[in-house]
């Protein structure tokens, strides 16, 4: 067989028996007390068992109520398993209330926010730590020259960030490439490189693909992954884990602000070891990083206004996102969530780029979301506003709180609390991702499980 899978096998004369075999797909194994598990994601497994044991590719696992046993491909004798706990708990997969998962994961971006920051700063020194970097990892990083962010969807939105935050803290080159064309583009890597890989699920096939690409061209791995044992955290040389609990909706929200606030950290950290971060530069960060869970819960507070602007632009066809700087990603990922839970076009484009082509499309029916928070290109992105509404579109905004200006030339207006620039993509996503949500609800879409998507992509 070639390719990617998971198989699991039963047979007539042996019917109590699941023999499974996996290659480069996820495959777990639930263990409890009166019964076995097989499955693909350790949060199926939560209502039944925190116990697990991740199957290796080439390894066949034999699994009965009484018994697991791992076998290699080749031999007779069963290998030593290691049994892991799963640390989410079952209150967690489920929907505490709330109509949908992605709403109940909107809702708990505010303590994400807070565990990530809160576990990786060393309170007394003022410092960021990460327990999963020891001291010849931190000084390999010490040396590295460039740094190469590859992954998919939303992970590679939170890479597009990413590069301004390490390319601004450690003065570090960084290249962001999508997962799928990392390794056919045949990357020039060495040992001096640091690739990280973005992942949610920490299973997604191309993102793995590169992984093994990066590896087998001697580059330094770190993975930025949010499911403890997964393929890719497995691998990678480092990694370190993102705080965002079990995400059961398919469009990803408190990973993305996990995975943002992650990289911030490590971009601050980096500038530290490499010495372009001077200690009372990072005490001052963290302290701002220290209050960015209150200023995501004053807009998760604020979600009736989205919802009111949702509900008169819901029959809208077509919506462009502009944005620049660090909050291009964020125009990326509005459309992006928009596009994949309400099925209505969305198309995110750097604000700069409006007049070579997009423009085109401005009329009376056209919304255009842009995001115009306190930065340096806050001027150009007033104009572009102005471009707009003089060709009769609608402008909603995405601005800082106190923005006299706006209120002029915006049709509606989303508020975050004020951030330095390089933060400001934490929250300007956050009223985006409610407006997708609401937009959605009122076509009456599958929110949770939008057509043709799967929350972990396993093929390339
Ligand atoms: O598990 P990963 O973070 O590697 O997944 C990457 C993408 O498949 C994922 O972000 C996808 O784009 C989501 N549907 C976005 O909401």
């Amino acid at each position: 067989l070639k390719g990617s899978f998971v198989i699991l096998a039963m047979s007539l004369e042996e019917p109590d028996k699941i023999v499974a075999f996996k290659r480069s797909n996820p495959l777990v194994i639930g263990i409890s007390k009166n019964a076995h598990y097989v499955a693909s994601d350790v949060s199926a497994l939560l209502p039944y068992t925190k116990k697990v044991i991740y199957v290796e590719d080439n390894q066949l696992a034999v699994v009965s109520q009484k018994k697991v046993q791992i076998y290699p491909l080749k031999g007779k004798r069963p290998i030593k398993t290691v049994v892991s706990k799963i640390q989410w708990n079952i209150e967690q997969a489920q929907k505490g209330g709330f109509p949908h998962f992605m709403l109940k994961e909107i809702h708990e971006q505010p303590r994400v926010v807070a565990d990530t920051v809160n576990e990786r700063i060393d309170k007394r020194k003022q410092e960021v730590v990460f327990d999963t970097i020891n001291r010849a990892l931190d000084r390999r990083m010490k040396t590295i020259n460039k740094v190469f962010i590859v992954s998919c969807g939303t992970a590679y939105h939170a890479g597009l960030v990413a590069k301004y935050m390490v390319e601004e803290y450690a003065k570090i080159p960084v290249e962001v490439n999508v997962s799928s064309e990392f390794r056919y583009s045949d990357p020039i890597l060495s040992q001096d490189d640091l690739v990280i890989l973005i992942t949610q699920s920490g299973e997604t096939a191309d993102t793995l693909a590169a992984l093994h690409e990066a590896k087998k061209k001697g580059a330094m791995t770190l993975a930025i992954c949010n499911v403890v044992g997964s393929t890719i955290a497995r691998e990678a040389d480092v990694v370190i884990y993102t705080h965002a609990g079990p995400e059961i909706g398919v469009a990803s929200t408190k990973a993305y602000l996990a995975q943002l606030t992650t990289l911030c950290l490590l971009a601050i950290y980096l500038g530290r070891i490499r010495g372009k971060i001077k200690k009372d530069h990072e005490a001052r960060l963290l302290r701002v990083m220290s209050t960015l869970s209150k200023r995501v819960t004053t807009i998760v507070d604020d979600c009736k206004n989205v919802y009111h602007c949702a509900g008169r632009l819901a029959k809208a066809k077509n919506f462009i996102y502009l944005g620049r700087g660090f909050n291009y990603a964020t125009a990326l990922e509005g459309a992006l969530k928009l596009k994949e839970i309400s099925y209505i076009h969305a198309h995110g484009y750097s604000a700069g780029e409006m007049k070579h082509g997009p423009i085109a499309l401005v009329d009376k029916h056209l919304p255009v979301v842009c995001i115009v928070p306190d930065s340096k290109t806050y001027d150009k992105m007033l104009s572009n506003i102005q471009e707009v509404k003089a060709r009769g579109g609608m402008v909603i905004a995405v601005a800082t709180q106190g923005d006299k200006l706006i209120k002029k030339y915006a049709d509606y207006k989303f508020y975050i609390p004020k951030v330095p620039e390089l933060m400001s993509p934490i929250l300007t996503i956050v009223p985006l991702q409610f407006f997708a949500y609401k937009i959605a609800v009122l076509n009456g879409c599958d929110v949770d499980q939008p057509r043709n998507l799967a929350k972990s992509v396993t093929v390339e």
